[in-house]
């Protein structure tokens, strides 16, 4: 830029219609927003199916299904936060010192564990940040983890298998009693409320019933 540009006074005349102009334009603005918002976090986070590769070659069906392993094993928090913590290396060292010990699958892990740097798994399940979702109020609730990321046991590498939408999260809240499992088979995938015949009303363990918030402020905030 040089001097010459530099020759419109400072407060010129249309300045004056800047309350009009930001009455007009802020509905457009916000509009924009939400188009924004929907065009970048629909597509790639909200995909069924999205599975990315993992910098180790860990195995849920392996860990979790075959050994049995419970999910609060390693996702320690999922009860009582609202973000279920990924295991630090420490966690899978806590076996993998003895078993595997040589592992070349495991080389990662071992550097990871020498010099306290965190493995980087990549993240699967992924909400855009307008959007408040809390593990504790479902798991507490007795909402399975199948019922939001299917048959984890049974996968070799983690995908996800539900859209997470905004229509998805309501069409549970409006009706959610069929997804309600006894609250000591909230991490058993297996279990299916409807062939076992459970009935939430009737559990001597749920002291309230549930009501999920269907009002915009109830996830927006
Ligand atoms: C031995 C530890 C361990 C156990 C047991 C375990 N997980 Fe995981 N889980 C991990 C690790 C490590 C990752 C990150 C790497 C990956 O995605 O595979 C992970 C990732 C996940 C993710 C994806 C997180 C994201 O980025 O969106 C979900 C969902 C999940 N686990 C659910 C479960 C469920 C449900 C169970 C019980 C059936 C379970 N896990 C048992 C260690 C474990
Ligand atoms: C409770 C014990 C235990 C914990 C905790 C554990 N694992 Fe394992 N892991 C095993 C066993 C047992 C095997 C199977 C070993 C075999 O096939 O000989 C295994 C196998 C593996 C393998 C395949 C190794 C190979 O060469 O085939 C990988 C990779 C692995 N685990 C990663 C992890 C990671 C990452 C963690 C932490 C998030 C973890 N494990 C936590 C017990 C554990
Ligand atoms: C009502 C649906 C729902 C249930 C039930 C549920 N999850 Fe999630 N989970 C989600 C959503 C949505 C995300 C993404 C959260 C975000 O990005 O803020 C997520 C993310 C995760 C993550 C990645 C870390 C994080 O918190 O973002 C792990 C690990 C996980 N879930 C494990 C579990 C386990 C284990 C259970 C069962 C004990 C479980 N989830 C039950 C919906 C659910
Ligand atoms: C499979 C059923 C199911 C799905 C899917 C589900 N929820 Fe829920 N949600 C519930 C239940 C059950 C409750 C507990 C209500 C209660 O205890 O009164 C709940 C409660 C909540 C609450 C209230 C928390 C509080 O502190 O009061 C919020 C917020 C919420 N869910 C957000 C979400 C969002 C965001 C999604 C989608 C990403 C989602 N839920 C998907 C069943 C579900
Ligand atoms: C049960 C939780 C929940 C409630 C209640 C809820 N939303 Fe959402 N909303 C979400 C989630 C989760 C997303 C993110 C969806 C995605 O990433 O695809 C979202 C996304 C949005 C978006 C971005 C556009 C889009 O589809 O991604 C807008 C705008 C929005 N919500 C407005 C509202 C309004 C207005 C209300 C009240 C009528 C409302 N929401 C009630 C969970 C909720």
């Amino acid at each position: 830029m040089n001097e010459g540009d530099r020759v419109t006074p400072i407060f010129p005349k249309w300045t004056n219609q800047i309350p009009t102009m930001v009455a007009v334009g802020a509905p457009i603005a916000l509009v924009s927003v939400v188009l924004f918002i929907w065009y970048f976090f629909s597509p790639k986070w909200t995909d069924v199916g999205y599975t990315p590769k993992q910098p180790v070659a860990f195995s849920h069906q392996l860990h979790a299904g075959q050994m049995g392993m419970d999910c609060r094993y390693c996702h320690s928090t999922v009860e009582r936060a609202a973000f279920a913590a990924i295991p630090p290396t420490e966690t899978c060292m806590g076996c993998h010192s003895m078993v595997q010990a040589k592992s070349p699958r495991l080389q990662l892990v071992r550097e990871s564990y020498q010099s306290g740097k965190p493995i980087e798994w990549v993240k699967v399940h992924m909400l855009p940040e307008h959007a408040h979702f809390n593990h504790s109020i479902h798991v507490s609730s007795g909402v399975n983890c199948a019922s939001c990321h299917g048959r984890i046991d049974q996968m070799k590498v983690v995908g996800q298998t539900q859209p997470l939408s905004m229509g998805w999260c309501l069409d549970c809240h409006r009706n959610p009693t069929p997804n309600l499992v006894p609250k000591d088979q909230v991490t058993n995938l297996a279990y299916d409320p409807a062939k076992e015949g459970y009935v939430p009303e009737k559990d001597p363990h749920r002291q309230r019933g549930v009501n999920p918030p269907q009002h915009c402020s109830g996830c927006h905030y």
